[in-house]
This record gives C-alpha cells, structure tokens and sequence, in this order.
C-alpha cells in the first residue's frame, strides 16, 4: 500500500511499504478515503519528537472497513467509520471513565495511544491506503447514512472538532460566558466553534495569520491580530479590563512571539493576564516532557517559566492533555448530520495522497490560504 512515511526533520514522503492488516482477533481493516494533516503531526514533521523514522503519519482517519477480526461483534463489513486519534481499550479503568485518551492498556506503560504519534504506542497512521483499527467494536465510529456527502464533516471527528469542543470543556465553557483562545490554527477555530455552538456571549481568537483570523471571523468570532504583540491589552480592553471567563490554549510548545521566535511559555502566561480571576483555562496545545531541539536549557527539559503567583492570587483554575475524542465524538456526529454544525469550513485544500510531501511543506510553512489539509487516498 501507499503511505506518507517520516524520513527526518522536514522530510516525508509517500512510498509503498506492506500492507497493514489485521493482526488481534478485535481488529479490524479500513481503507481510508479521507486522512488529514495535523498541527500534531507537525511537532513530528520538524523533528521536534522523538518520532522514529520509517513510521507512517496520521491520526485523524476516516474510511470503509474491509476486513473483521473473528472477535469483532458491532462493526460491519462496508461500514463507514471515523476513528478518534486515540487508540483506547474500552475496560481498563481510565477508558471505563471516559478518559479514553489515557487509556492504560493500548500503551504498555504509558496512558494513552494513538496511531503514528510520538510516544503513543508503535502503531501505524492512516495517511495510508490502509489502516488498522484496534479493538475496533469500541474505537470506531460508524457514521449516519449521508457519510459520503459529509466526509469533509464527518473526518473532522477524528481529531480537532472533539478536541477544539475538550478545550472549552476543560476551562468550563458555558452558556453565556465570554472565552479567548489562543491560536486560529484548525484546533483554536474548533475551540471557537464549539464555544458558539455552547452559546458563549464573546469568543475573541487571537493569532497573527490574517487567513486563519478572517475564518474565526467568519463563524461570529472576534479576531484579535497579534501582529503587533499587543494581544492582552486588546482582550483585557474587550472584557473591560478584567479578562474573559474562560480561556483556551490551543498553540502549544511552540508557540511564537509577532517577531516569530519560539517562546514556550507566552501562550500560558498570556492566558493567566486575559482570563479573569476564578476563570477556567484549557490547555489543549501540546506541550512535552523533553523537547532537546529546543533553545534554551528549561525548554530542553520542558519546562516554562510559569506566571504561578497571578494564577494562584487569581484563583484560576487549568485542565490539560489529550482530548478524550470517544467523550464527544458520537455527540458531535449528532450536530453535524442534522445540519447543525460543519466542521469542514476550516478545510483549504483536498488532495491526493500522492502530493503528501507538498501538503506538508506549505502547512508547517502555515503559509498563507493553508489552514488545513485532507489527503484522498483513493484519488
Ligand atoms: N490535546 C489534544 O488532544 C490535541 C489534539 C490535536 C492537536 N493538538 C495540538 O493543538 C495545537 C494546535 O494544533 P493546530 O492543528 O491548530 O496547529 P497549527 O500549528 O496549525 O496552529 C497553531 C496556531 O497558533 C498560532 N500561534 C503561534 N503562536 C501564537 C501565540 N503566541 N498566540 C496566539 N497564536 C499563536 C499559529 O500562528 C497557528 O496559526 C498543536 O500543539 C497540536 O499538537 C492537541
Ligand atoms: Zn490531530
Ligand atoms: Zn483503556
């Protein structure tokens, strides 16, 4: 089969490796038809990981299950199934409690698996003909009858709708509340959408790409451009001095300066100025434990320098990690097949699998009019 295999820093491309098949009794097969490009995998792209080279990229897969393990039970051969980028077991006790994206038997060792992510298990992504799906009766997602029409939607399941929806959820996004996400990049507009959808009174979105600003814009969002570096003062004088209810992060490690230096910690300190005392914070941006490419010597450790005296003085309150994807995928499903929600707005380009290498230059390159990729295999 075709996969988007990682060679080294900036360096991917598309080659025939074997064919994923099934390989526990609870697994099944999908060809995938549709399988995006992440903020996610770029962390992975830049070398920035300790992701091994040889593996297959792509964790957020939609497609057609071809072949069942003899102990699978729910899923159907020809179903349509989008996975959560999260590989859970569905009976240890995280998964037991909704917290599939911890789950503590799909990675020995560690909480949590995904396919083709650093240091969350050894399984191969689906920016592939083929992918295999673990304990696939709990894993996938069989989609609603207009799974064809919607695939743009319904692909975003797999990964930043959930994930934009857990940020809001994380720093307590109500009916009513004002919220200010960092990052316009596809995970910030889905934290932005999801904060409409909650019926939020304001949601201010704050990056520096004029392209990504003009699509929070474009779902009733406040765009706050940083250009200028003057993101807090513009959000404290839009809430009146005393900051949002809710913040979210949704940048991460890597975030930037409006010069463009990396400074890891300007995103979370932002957040404690521009989210008002007792508000919530959701950091849903990755950030990692040990980071050697990084410049300075707390980064390399992953570490930042943390504003924890305002945050403790403003009584503030942060949740993080990996979004449990499976905790509001099947909601979410919901929204879009009665028409109320279409994630698919944020999409720039829909290419073939083949052009992987391109997709991934002028994405990591966030330049302009790139916002988000997804890659047709079948194409
Ligand atoms: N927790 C999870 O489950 C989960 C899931 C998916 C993605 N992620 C992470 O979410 C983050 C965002 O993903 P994405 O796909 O949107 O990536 P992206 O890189 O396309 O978008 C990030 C955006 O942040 C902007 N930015 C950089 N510095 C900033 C700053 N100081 N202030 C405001 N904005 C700034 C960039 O200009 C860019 O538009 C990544 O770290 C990704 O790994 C986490
Ligand atoms: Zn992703
Ligand atoms: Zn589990």
């Amino acid at each position: 089969m075709k996969a988007v295999v990682y060679k080294g820093p900036r360096d991917v491309v598309v080659k025939n490796v074997p064919d994923a098949k099934i390989e526990k009794a609870t697994d099944v097969l999908v060809k995938i038809t549709t399988t995006n490009i992440c903020g996610s995998d770029l962390h992975m792209y830049e070398g920035r990981t300790n992701m091994e080279p040889g593996r297959i990229f792509g964790h957020e897969n939609l497609g057609t299950v071809i072949e069942i393990g003899s102990a699978v039970e729910r899923i159907k051969l020809r179903d349509r199934v989008c996975m959560p980028f999260n590989i859970a077991c569905g009976f240890c006790e995280n998964c037991e409690r909704g917290l599939t994206g911890f789950c503590l038997i799909a990675n020995p060792g560690n909480a949590g698996a995904a396919y083709g992510f650093a240091g969350m298990g050894p399984y191969s992504g689906g920016q592939a003909e083929l992918l295999r799906v673990p304990y696939a009766d709990f894993n996938c997602l069989v989609l609603p009858p207009d799974a064809e029409e919607k695939e743009n939607d319904y692909v975003m399941l797999s990964d930043i709708f959930p994930t934009g929806y857990h940020a809001t959820e994380l720093a307590g996004v109500q009916a009513g509340d004002s919220v200010v996400i960092y990052g316009a990049g596809p995970v910030g507009l889905m934290a932005a959408y999801s904060s409409i959808i909650k019926a939020a009174s304001k949601v201010m979105v704050v990056d520096m790409h004029k392209d990504r600003l003009a699509l929070a814009e474009k779902i009733g969002a406040i765009a706050v451009d940083d250009s200028d570096g003057s993101a807090v003062e513009q959000v404290l004088a839009l809430t009146a001095g005393q900051g949002a209810d809710r913040g979210c992060e949704c940048v991460g490690y890597q975030c930037c300066d409006h010069k463009g230096h990396e400074v890891p910690n300007l995103t979370m300190n932002n957040l404690v100025k521009t989210v008002r005392p007792s508000g919530g914070i959701g950091v849903v941006g990755v950030f990692i434990p040990e980071d050697p490419h990084a410049k300075d010597k707390l980064a390399k450790q992953g570490q930042i320098v943390f504003d924890f005296g305002q945050f403790w003085i403003k009584g503030q309150h942060i949740g993080t990690g990996q979004a449990n994807v499976k905790a509001y995928n099947r909601k979410l499903c919901k929204l879009i097949a009665e028409g109320k929600a279409k994630p698919s707005f944020i999409i720039s380009h829909e290419l073939p699998l083949d052009r992987a290498a391109e997709a991934y230059e002028n994405f990591d390159a966030r330049k302009e009019g790139w916002t988000k990729v997804v890659l047709k295999p079948g194409h």
